[in-house]
């Protein structure tokens, strides 16, 4: 073999294990124009023609072996090079994971739930699809009331003696079949009803029911407990209003307003000009469904309320389309990320 030849793959060799820290060294050692190596590529065409092909082949080889050399190691000291602090921008903003939230009407479902527990209710559940008693029969809704209607109530197709309950009212009437007396429950849940779906109203949405049973309970009592509420989860100034309203279960009945959140009551287009929305529906418990549920209505009485999570969450987050909170829409959904 050329000597030169030999000389400079022995060179390469050498060099190899520590290119690395000489990367430049190395270039112009057998790289440049001036190095051994390019000088014998010039010299291919000296050799004699018999031996040129073996030559040039056998030097252009060593040169394809330390171009390749050269760039892997390039390659490898770039990537891993060092970023000095200088470098890195510590005032940009941090990125944030994303991460799963609440869904608003979960954040004002527990506030509203919060409330009521921090005075003495405790929370009940009970099954979605339910029976005609527990939801219609034991409160007093009379048979021919339209509630009762297949327009709307949603009756399960294999058996209409199953309903999807309408109103949480139905857990209301478990508790009292089963628990004696004093009762204090809120019972949260979905509900459903056969209603078309508008910007105001839905098929689906959430209720929070509350149950108060003693001996001797004043409409007095009631109001003081929901004023308690209204202002625990609208603020101190909230003032409130109860119109006479009406449900088979309850008598005397009531509708609750609170002066409007977004106008100040002032009117607007959500209070309908009035200064006041309406939040729940209330009244003392008819006698008739303490007999139905098995309470003694001589001995005992008591309140009632139900409040409807997705208005409450309109009002708190000022949301003009009830189809939001069910259309999963993580533009909508992340707004809330970091309000609980
Ligand atoms: N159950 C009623 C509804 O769904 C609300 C309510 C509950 C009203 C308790 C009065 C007393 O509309």
């Amino acid at each position: 073999m050329n000597p030169k030849v030999e000389k400079i793959k022995q060179q390469l060799d050498q060099f190899r294990v520590e290119i690395g820290e000489h990367l430049e060294e190395f270039r112009l050692q057998f790289l440049s124009k001036k190095s051994e190596l390019q000088q014998l590529l010039g010299e291919i065409k000296n050799v004699e023609p018999d031996l040129r092909k073996e030559f040039g082949q056998i030097v252009n080889n060593l040169k394809q072996y330390a171009q390749e050399l050269f760039d892997a190691h390039k390659d490898r000291i770039e990537s891993a090079t060092p970023v000095h602090a200088s470098e890195i921008d510590v005032t940009r903003p941090a990125t944030l994971y994303t991460v799963g939230a609440l869904h608003p009407v979960s954040i004002v479902m527990n506030q509203v739930c919060e409330i009521f527990e921090k005075i003495g209710f405790a929370s009940v559940s009970g099954p979605d699809i339910e029976d005609d008693w527990h939801v219609f029969s034991a409160l007093n809704f009379p048979q021919e009331h339209p509630a009762r209607d297949m327009q709307d109530t949603f009756f399960v197709n294999v058996n209409p003696e199953f309903l999807l309950r309408t109103h949480t009212s139905s857990l209301q009437v478990r508790t009292m079949e089963t628990c004696p007396p004093p009762i204090r429950v809120i019972c949260p849940g979905r509900v459903y009803r056969n209603e078309t779906i508008t910007a105001r109203s839905h098929c689906i949405f959430h209720q929070v029911e509350g149950l108060y049973i003693a001996k001797e309970v004043s409409f007095a009592e009631m109001k003081q407990v929901l004023l308690f509420f209204a202002k625990e989860m609208f603020g101190e100034e909230t003032k409130i209003r109860l119109r006479p309203s009406y449900f088979p279960f309850t008598e005397p009945s009531a509708e609750m307003d609170i002066e409007c959140k977004i106008c100040g009551g002032k009117g607007c287009n959500v209070c309908k000009y009035s200064g006041w929305v309406e939040i729940l529906g209330c009244g003392m418990i008819d006698p008739n469904v303490l007999d139905n549920c098995g309470i003694n209505s001589k001995e005992y009485s008591g309140y009632a309320f139900g409040l409807g999570i997705e208005r409450m969450a309109m009002l708190k987050f000022k949301i003009n389309d009830i189809r939001l909170y069910f259309e999963n829409d993580v533009r909508f959904l992340s707004q809330f990320a970091y309000t609980q």
